[in-house]
């Protein structure tokens, strides 16, 4: 039986959120408890903006990350620099081509880490964070936090970038800063971190596209007669019904 694959998946314009791609890639393997791959998302600027911006050259040895790809995985870090306190459209584009893995709940019960850049202290990597989860609720991902494994991540009289979002770099505003060994280091920690939750979430044989077979369903609610806060006998199963009439609507715009 394999280990569980995680995959490490970044977006960087300049190449500070790849170097801390590369430390969560690190502590992932010195884990030993899981394999992992390396990709990057795809680029949606067109050349001359990118020129104008002075983006580093794309390097092209790491692959692109595809919905296919990402279904046969079972864990994933994600990382990305902010654009306004939210997620860069590349990582949103990305996630907007992902409606037929939710249509067969292809990523439910997966667990996702995230990782951040931003250009100062108080630029949005816990607004970046907080703003994304919405991609992983709807997915049915499960968003796995880093806490405060660090002491770096105490320090009041240093630049010091993460958070219990995820980890991250402070990049400046001319993006000259470059990743600290206190910045790497809490990214090698998120990374060991993250293989040891998933090894211990995941079984490397465990099919997560089928339901648990002991799992109660709302009908087996009903036929007990068990009441929610929200809702009791005859409304709660109107209203399953209703869901699931839009439920598969939706389905069928993938079919
Ligand atoms: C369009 C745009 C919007 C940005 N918005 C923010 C921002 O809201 N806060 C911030 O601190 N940095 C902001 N930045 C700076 C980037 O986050 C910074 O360049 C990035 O973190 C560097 O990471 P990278 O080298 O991996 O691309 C912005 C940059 C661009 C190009």
């Amino acid at each position: 039986m394999g280990k569980p694959k995680v995959l490490v998946i970044y977006y960087s314009t300049y190449g500070h959120v790849k170097t801390i791609a590369q430390a969560e890639m690190r502590g992932l393997q010195k884990s030993g408890k899981v394999d992992v791959e390396l990709y990057q998302f795809a680029e949606t600027l067109p050349g001359e903006i990118l020129e104008q911006m002075h983006a580093a050259p794309r390097d092209t040895s790491v692959p692109e990350i595809t919905p296919e790809i990402l279904e046969k995985a079972d864990g994933f870090l994600v990382g990305f620099p902010t654009r306004f306190g939210v997620a860069p459209a590349q990582v949103k584009a990305f996630f907007d081509a992902t409606g037929s893995l939710w249509s067969r709940g292809a990523l439910l019960g997966k667990p996702m880490g995230l990782f951040f850049s931003t250009a100062s202290q108080h630029g949005g990597q816990e607004s970046t964070a907080f703003s994304f989860l919405p991609h992983l609720a709807h997915h049915g991902l499960m968003y796995v936090s880093l806490g405060t494994p660090s002491p770096y991540m105490f320090e009041n009289d240093a630049i010091v970038g993460g958070s219990p979002w995820g980890a991250g770099v402070i990049a400046g505003s001319d993006g000259s800063l470059q990743p600290t060994y206190k910045e790497i280091e809490i990214a090698e920690i998120q990374g060991e971190k993250f293989a040891e939750i998933t090894s211990k979430l995941l079984a490397p044989d465990r099919d997560l596209t089928q339901p648990p077979a002991a799992a109660a369903t709302p009908s087996d609610n009903q036929q007990s007669g068990a009441a929610t806060p929200l809702s009791t006998g005859s409304n709660k199963s109107k209203s399953n019904g209703r869901m699931r009439q839009f439920v598969d609507k939706f389905k069928n715009l993938f079919k």
